[in-house]
């Protein structure tokens, strides 16, 4: 198992090795492309999984009257929009603007957008009642850097919820492992129509580091009461943890 500071921040685009700018900027092209086709692949790469895995979240959540909820690397808002309601403020923040601007054509109202980075959030301390951040983690570049800021602008007792894919075990590693190498670049590359547009995928998900070096990172990061289940057999995961 890594030690946290092996997984706080990602040094790799796909196969390559490659700087910290150079992640962020492609980062930011790859979502450019995929924002108009990205509902419909998220529906393709988890067999419509994610939509159980995101009512998940959204069940382990409470947000009273009056509360704000951040939810970062939002991207569209579908997430967000579960939380949404006139008697709340709830933020998207994403560094994609395709990506933002797609969930508002699509009428996700009642939606605050923002465009910034995940390890740098423009917030003051303690301004936040609930961060949450889905399938966000593997792709921001400054994963210990995205988990401090958020426990940075939690309340105290404030709680944070990731929502990512994970590492399956047992019989379905063989066929999670075989569909994220072949079968979603592929269909990767049928639906943008960009050859290479997805080889990231394969890396991004394989190459995340499991449940425990994730619920490590929180811990050493200043997390409290950090806990986490697995989903679909281990194909995805909840972590959740608590502003001391
Ligand atoms: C796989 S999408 C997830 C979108 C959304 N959270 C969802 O559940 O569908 C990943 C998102 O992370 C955003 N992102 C990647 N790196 C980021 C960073 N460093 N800061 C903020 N957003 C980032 C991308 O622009 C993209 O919208």
């Amino acid at each position: 198992m890594s030690s946290p500071e092996k997984v706080e921040h990602s040094t790799t685009f796909g196969r390559e090795t490659v700087t910290p700018h150079d992640r962020d900027r492609r980062m930011r092209e790859v979502f450019h492309r995929l924002a108009p086709h990205y509902d419909r692949l998220c529906d393709m790469m988890t067999l419509g999984l994610h939509r159980g895995w995101r009512r998940e979240l959204v069940s382990m959540v409470t947000l009273k009257k009056g509360q704000r909820l951040l939810d970062v690397a939002g991207g569209c808002g579908e997430t967000a929009a579960s939380f949404a309601g006139p008697d709340r403020q709830v933020i998207v923040l994403d560094s994609s603007l395709p990506m933002m601007e797609i969930g508002r054509e699509q009428g996700r109202g009642e939606i605050d957008w923002v465009a910034a980075m995940a390890r740098a959030l423009p917030f003051p301390d303690e301004s936040m009642d609930v961060v949450t951040i889905s399938f966000g983690l593997r792709n921001v570049t400054f994963v210990g850097g995205t988990l401090r800021e958020a426990l940075r602008v939690l309340r105290r007792g404030g709680r944070f919820f990731c929502l990512e894919v994970s590492k399956p075990a047992g019989i379905v590693k063989p066929l999670h492992h075989a569909f994220a190498r072949y079968v979603a670049p592929w269909l990767g590359m049928r639906v943008t129509r960009a050859p290479h547009a997805y080889d990231y995928f394969v890396e991004s998900v394989l190459g995340f580091p499991g449940p425990e070096e994730i619920k490590d990172l929180m811990e050493h990061v200043g997390f409290v009461d950090v806990r986490y289940h697995s989903l679909s057999l281990g194909i995805a995961c909840i972590h959740s943890g608590t502003k001391p």
